[in-house]
């Protein structure tokens, strides 16, 4: 197979701990409010197949904010309608002068094709079950404005990690800097072999026991057309699963609440719980503008 075009992001899981943490140093010496024009005259593509919401907008904002022109081309109105294939729509816009392409794919898989057909830098944003780098980076950088490190760091994940790219790339990053993972959901959505995904990961199926002496816990969202694929009830989802203020005070008094977004108040979480003091939701979108400044530059080779 080709090799994929330099600069790319394509997942956490081959990165070195080492490129995770300059891409950290970098995201640090980035001020969305007081930018450097480090993309001047680059021309950013953001390619989504995707509903995306804080991941399109701060990837816009990011490239914008370095000087670079963007144009986002989304699938629904483009000739990805009339059927043009991904590879043919990535040639297309390689050819009107892409310096580097953000993707955004239902397929497992659609950014690293794309990356080993093209002389430019892909960045995944979220591809199918498989990853969502920046989504993993951002939250590395959110933990790391609270915690001293993420070594030892007692990290609960809850909710559909089967389906989830956030999970998966949360996963491989933490466990590369020996953080402690308690995966938690119902077996339809956390089936056991889940735990080979990374060495050390344990399972729990109650909140509770995930949740107790946490020093994290990330929350996922629930989609209800995958609940209705399981023999779980809603209500039943939500007895036994959601993030609630008593479950909550089982983790460390200085926990931080975590969730990708888009969050379903009532459902994953109660309201209460998405406001509370401990929630860094919205940090977290905050956060993702200068991590992905950080991408794009290094992708560029313009960090310094
Ligand atoms: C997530 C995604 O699309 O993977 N959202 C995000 O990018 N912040 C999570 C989700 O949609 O549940």
């Amino acid at each position: 197979m080709n090799k994929a075009a330099r600069g790319s992001l394509l997942g956490i899981e081959h990165l070195e701990a080492k490129e995770i943490l300059s891409l950290l140093t970098q995201a640090r010496r980035m001020n969305p409010r007081k930018p450097r024009p480090l993309l001047r005259n680059k021309r950013v593509l953001l390619l989504f197949y995707e509903p995306s919401t804080r991941t399109r907008a701060s990837f816009e904002i990011a490239a914008k904010s370095m000087g670079a022109m963007t144009t986002l081309v989304l699938s629904s109105g483009s000739s990805i309608e009339k059927g043009e294939s991904l590879l043919d729509t990535a040639y297309t816009l390689r050819a009107v002068g892409a310096d580097i392409m953000v993707i955004r794919h239902p397929n497992a898989g659609a950014p690293l094709l794309m990356a080993t057909h093209l002389d430019v830098p892909v960045i995944n944003a979220g591809d199918g079950m498989h990853e969502h780098p920046t989504q993993a980076l951002l939250d590395a950088y959110t933990i790391l404005r609270h915690k001293k490190t993420l070594t030892g760091l007692q990290m609960a994940i809850v909710g559909d990690i089967y389906h989830s790219r956030v999970a998966r790339s949360a996963i491989h990053l933490l466990s590369k800097f020996g953080a402690r993972i308690t995966l938690c959901g119902p077996p339809e959505f956390l089936p056991e072999v889940a735990t080979s995904l990374a060495p050390g990961l344990h399972i729990t199926r109650t909140v509770e026991e995930a949740v107790r002496g946490a020093d994290a816990v990330m929350v996922l969202r629930v989609q209800k057309e995958r609940l209705a694929g399981t023999k779980l009830r809603l209500q039943d989802y939500i007895s036994r699963y959601q993030l609630t203020t008593a479950r909550l005070k089982l983790a460390k008094r200085d926990v931080i609440l975590m969730h990708p977004g888009p969050i379903i108040r009532g459902l994953e979480l109660t309201w209460e719980v998405a406001d509370c003091p401990q929630s860094v939701i919205v940090e977290e979108v905050h956060n993702g503008v200068p991590v992905r400044m950080a991408i794009l530059a290094k992708a560029l080779g313009k960090a310094n």
